[in-house]
């Protein structure tokens, strides 16, 4: 049942300077940003059903401080309602980390140890006793028995589709969306409807499988990005893609990459509308939607301010590229090979987000969304 992610569809491992782990503070500020939503969820699982074990899972948990994040928010959760519900025997929560298996499980799991000993000297005895495990697979399919898991959390990822959109070139095989790697206001109205399709198709799939793993009134929470326009033309991810064409575009036309390199590059991601993500759950019928919120994000993830203003525009670009390039290099080098001088690529990036963020400041919307198990 499982189906195959796109080939590259990973951030980068390890904790280097261009790794996700050294550059994922954009994708940690909506961690933080749900705690809250978090804190219900459980609070409601638990109170409901006191169970002796917890089951709460990560989808898409990468490699990276955010993974723990997720983790340690969950036993500061669970460890409140202990004391607030003065149970004596401590609840065990069993948490599985899912991952394509392109992820660094290798960083996440070497890195725990220094974390357990950091929370055994902040927590002493009411540290809840926890355990972690690895679970690769694509959250597009099913990855664990019906009825089996309490919550699950999953940030920064659906926006990701399970392959490249069908449907992307004509009968002849010549690509519809020429010049392009993304839906831009140029794109022909068939690699809309593709892009919309593969996002039903996937959302779908995922909220399948979601409702056979979850017992009776389990919750999800989910972070990701998506667009505030209905019109999928009119998406803040269609900037930061067009940025990333024109470099691209501009190497080709140096002959540094072949042109038919870039016409057959499409990125397998989508930014629904908050219309687009009800649609599907209503449909599918199999879940309660208990919150819906839309925030925005800037594009430079050291930028807190809520204002447009960019201070310092080359910096800016900058650091909005290096969150990108742990997130897109992999996909990138795998399409394009070694010819492409990735450093190259991404500096012509930079340069472009700049030029952009110099005229206009430009945000990410993030969804979040939470939702219970129908009985
Ligand atoms: C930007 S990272 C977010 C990581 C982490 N949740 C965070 O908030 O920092 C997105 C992650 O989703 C994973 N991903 C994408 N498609 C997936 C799929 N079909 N199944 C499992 N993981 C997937 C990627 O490998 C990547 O690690």
């Amino acid at each position: 049942m499982e189906m195959n992610a796109v080939q590259g569809v990973h951030t980068i491992g390890g904790d280097g300077e261009t790794s996700y782990a050294s550059n994922s503070r954009l994708q940690g500020k909506a961690i933080v940003r749900t705690k809250p939503m978090l804190e219900n969820a459980i609070q409601d699982i638990y109170t409901k059903l006191l169970p002796e074990r917890l089951v709460a899972v990560d989808l898409g948990c990468s490699s990276g401080p955010n993974t723990l994040l997720f983790v340690s928010h969950v036993l500061d959760v669970v460890g409140d309602l202990r004391r607030r519900l003065k149970l004596i025997k401590p609840p065990e929560v069993q948490f599985f980390l899912n991952d394509l298996p392109g992820n660094d499980f290798n960083n996440v799991f070497r890195s725990l140890k220094g974390f357990e000993k950091k929370m055994e000297e902040e927590k002493g005895d009411l540290l809840v006793p926890h355990y972690v495990a690895g679970s690769p697979g694509s959250f597009y399919g099913r990855l664990f028995p019906s009825l089996s898991v309490h919550f699950f959390h999953s940030s920064y990822c659906l926006h990701w589709l399970s392959q490249v959109p069908q449907g992307l070139e004509d009968k002849e095989g010549v690509p519809l969306n020429k010049g392009n790697i993304y839906i831009t206001e140029t794109s022909p109205p068939q690699v809309v409807e593709a892009y919309q399709k593969q996002f039903r198709r996937d959302f779908s799939t995922f909220l399948k499988s979601r409702y056979e793993e979850l017992i009776n009134e389990g919750r999800i929470i989910l972070a990701f990005l998506g667009r505030k326009k209905e019109h999928p033309d009119n998406s803040d991810l269609r900037y930061l893609f067009e940025l990333l064409a024109e470099a691209l575009n501009s190497m080709a036309s140096e002959g540094i990459i072949a042109k038919d390199k870039v016409d057959n590059f499409n990125v397998p991601c989508f930014g629904a509308s908050m219309d687009e993500v009800k649609s599907v759950i209503l449909s599918e019928g199999l879940f309660d939607l208990e919150e819906a919120h839309i925030f925005q994000s800037n594009w430079d993830p050291f930028d807190d301010s809520d204002d447009d203003l960019v201070l310092d525009y080359v910096v800016s670009g900058n650091n909005t590229v290096k969150c990108l390039r742990a997130v897109l290099e992999p996909l990138i080098a795998n399409h394009f090979g070694d010819a492409l001088q990735l450093d190259d690529l991404f500096s012509r990036y930079a340069k472009n987000i700049a030029d952009h963020l110099l005229k206009e400041k430009t945000k990410y919307t993030v969804f979040v969304v939470a939702l219970k198990k129908r009985a």
